[in-house]
């Protein structure tokens, strides 16, 4: 006969969170009675076109940037796309010098690799330190006249690591480069606003902080130009065409609204979170090497390795011990493939060995609690064999 069934343990909230209950009621209630396409002039339209223009006010008054400065887009990659797109193509001739740090997201690192192999910029990486911080010093030193665009991450999305942004933004205007900023896993942990940022591009993806799929947010400052449309069309000023999902923009809205009233005490929630489960890995697991700082990481995530054993192996395993977690990001999960976070950190030796726990407003204690004992039970059970 078999035993009570195990209780299935979520700890991949930088991957993407679970939909927020009063996210799901406005998606549902505006799926059903928002069907109006918010282009039409009749009584329809105009009810869905409100809706729409609230939820795009709910994020630019937030983000402390004009309406027509908001831009709803199709996910977080693609409005990195848009931003650095249109940044890169803009940039004067004498202007085509572009840094980036070396553990951008590849949704960043990706098109500005494609446009210096296209000759339309001149790349150059910029070096973290061990903990994955981008120091103020090193982007002073390799800042030039021709620099055109700084490109450095809000919060890294494997080590959790915590750019000093507001420093970096100040150092890059004074060169009167631009400053393009991938807030997605600083959103509902971290305050945003782009002028106490003082960024000039600003991204953020919905469903890392419990909003739907299929929509990603980018505020610029007023007069940076974005690039070449992705369809044609004239919603969203011209830059993505097509009807509007009007019911997944409202349910960000709302996903949003919620996550900036209950920041404060959530990562205080995810700080004490993340330091038990430091803490248990530690008693339990004294070789576990871990590779997210307590003083400059994000709360809510912890990012380790284990002598010998792959990080795919251990996800695999945790798997079938009920318990979510990834290797490296969501996006090399499935595969080994090793770490450029782990490897430009200095830990290259343990870049196929990462593995990734991230937790949520719904994570307790007690979870942490148990996924420590089955993370024991999975690297004594792998090194067993
Ligand atoms: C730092 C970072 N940037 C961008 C993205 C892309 O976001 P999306 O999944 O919405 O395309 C992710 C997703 O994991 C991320 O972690």
């Amino acid at each position: 006969m078999s035993g009570p069934a195990r209780e299935r343990l979520y700890f991949d909230w930088a991957a993407t969170a679970p939909l927020r209950p009063e996210a799901k009621a406005a998606l549902l209630e505006a799926l059903c009675d928002d069907y109006g396409n918010a282009s039409s002039a009749h009584a329809f339209g105009r009810h869905a076109r409100a809706a729409l223009q609230r939820a795009r006010r709910t994020f630019s008054d937030s983000l402390g940037v004009a309406r027509d400065d908001l831009f709803f887009l199709g996910n977080g990659s693609e409005a990195n796309l848009v931003a650095l797109d249109g940044s890169v193509s803009d940039l004067p001739r004498d202007r085509r010098h572009v840094l980036a740090s070396a553990i951008e997201h590849p949704s960043v690192l990706e098109p500005l690799e494609r446009a210096a192999r296209n000759g339309a910029i001149e790349l150059e990486t910029l070096p973290v330190d061990r903990f994955g911080r981008v120091a103020a010093e090193e982007l002073a030193r390799r800042l030039r006249p021709t620099t055109g665009l700084v490109s450095v991450q809000l919060v890294n999305h494997e080590i959790g690591t915590v750019q000093p942004v507001a420093e970096l933004a100040v150092l890059a205007h004074g060169h009167g480069a631009l400053f393009h900023c991938d807030a997605t896993q600083a959103a509902g942990k971290l305050d945003l606003a782009l002028p106490e940022l003082g960024v000039d591009l600003l991204v953020l993806s919905p469903h890392k902080f419990g909003g739907p799929r299929g929509i990603g947010v980018l505020a610029r400052r007023a007069g940076v130009e974005l690039g070449t449309p992705l369809s044609p069309g004239r919603q969203e000023q011209g830059v993505r065409g097509g009807t509007e999902d009007v019911a997944t923009i409202v349910a960000a809205a709302v996903a949003w609204q919620s996550a900036r009233a209950e920041l404060h005490a959530l990562a205080a929630s995810l700080r004490e979170l993340s330091a038990l489960l430091v803490a248990r890995l530690r008693e339990l697991l004294p070789d576990v090497t871990l590779h997210s700082s307590t003083e400059y990481g994000v709360p809510g995530l912890v990012n380790c390795s284990f002598a010998e054993l792959r990080g795919d192996w251990l996800v695999a395993a945790l798997d079938a011990l009920e318990v979510a977690a990834s290797h490296g990001s969501a996006c090399s999960t499935r595969a080994a493939l090793p770490s450029p976070v782990l490897s430009a950190i200095g830990a290259a030796d343990h870049s196929t060995r990462s593995l990734r726990f991230s937790m949520g407003r719904t994570t307790t204690r007690a979870n942490v609690e148990e996924l420590a004992r089955r993370l024991h039970a999975a690297v004594v059970s792998l090194r067993s064999r």
